[in-house]
């Protein structure tokens, strides 16, 4: 990995923390919309809630970070809160393999998302990549669960996937800004 130099562009690392806790919060929020319809009774919710679990240990890591380093979170909160949880309890409500084509369709993205932060933060924070690393791998056992639960076989998958998939880029955009 290069070294940093004068000249060369430091990565925001503030609003790497603020779209990542705003992603994290989101996946949360998807999981508890998931879990009010599905209650936790059955096979796919038990594998929703141990998803979840680690989703709050993600949040409560970066809320800790951002605490740390004095970073505001994102003020579009309320809107992730409730959009969050209605994207989780409407799929829910198609079918369980419905809720698991949104797992599917958000991990693909918030991977893509995490990879771009590593490149992007090289050896310069190595406190940060360590975490992000870390919560990647654990994001694309998600995406693994979700596919072995037959998200791929849900009913209108791959408009269902796009239009999720554009969701959240569309988040993570905003999420970076505001
Ligand atoms: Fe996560
Ligand atoms: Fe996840």
């Amino acid at each position: 990995m290069s070294e940093w130099q004068p000249g060369d562009k430091r990565p925001d690392t503030a609003s790497m923390l603020r779209v990542n806790q705003a992603g994290e919060y989101g996946a949360a929020r998807i999981y508890a919309g998931q879990l009010a319809v599905l209650g936790r009774s059955s096979p796919a919710a038990h594998q929703i809630a141990r998803m979840a679990a680690q989703e709050q240990r993600h949040l409560d890591r970066f809320n800790a970070l951002m605490a740390e380093r004095r970073v505001r979170p994102t003020a579009l909160q309320p809107i992730w809160r409730s959009a969050g949880f209605a994207l989780g309890a409407v799929t829910a409500l198609m079918s369980e393999r419905a809720a698991m084509a949104c797992t599917d369709a958000v991990e693909t993205e918030i991977d893509r998302h995490y990879e771009q932060q590593l490149q992007e933060l090289g050896d310069q924070d190595p406190e940060l990549s360590d975490d992000i690393r870390r919560f990647q791998a654990e994001e694309l056992e998600h995406r693994d669960t979700a596919r072995a639960a037959g998200s791929e076989a849900t009913f209108g998958y791959p408009l269902l996937s796009a239009a999720i998939r554009a969701g959240c880029r569309v988040a993570i955009a905003i999420s970076k800004r505001v």
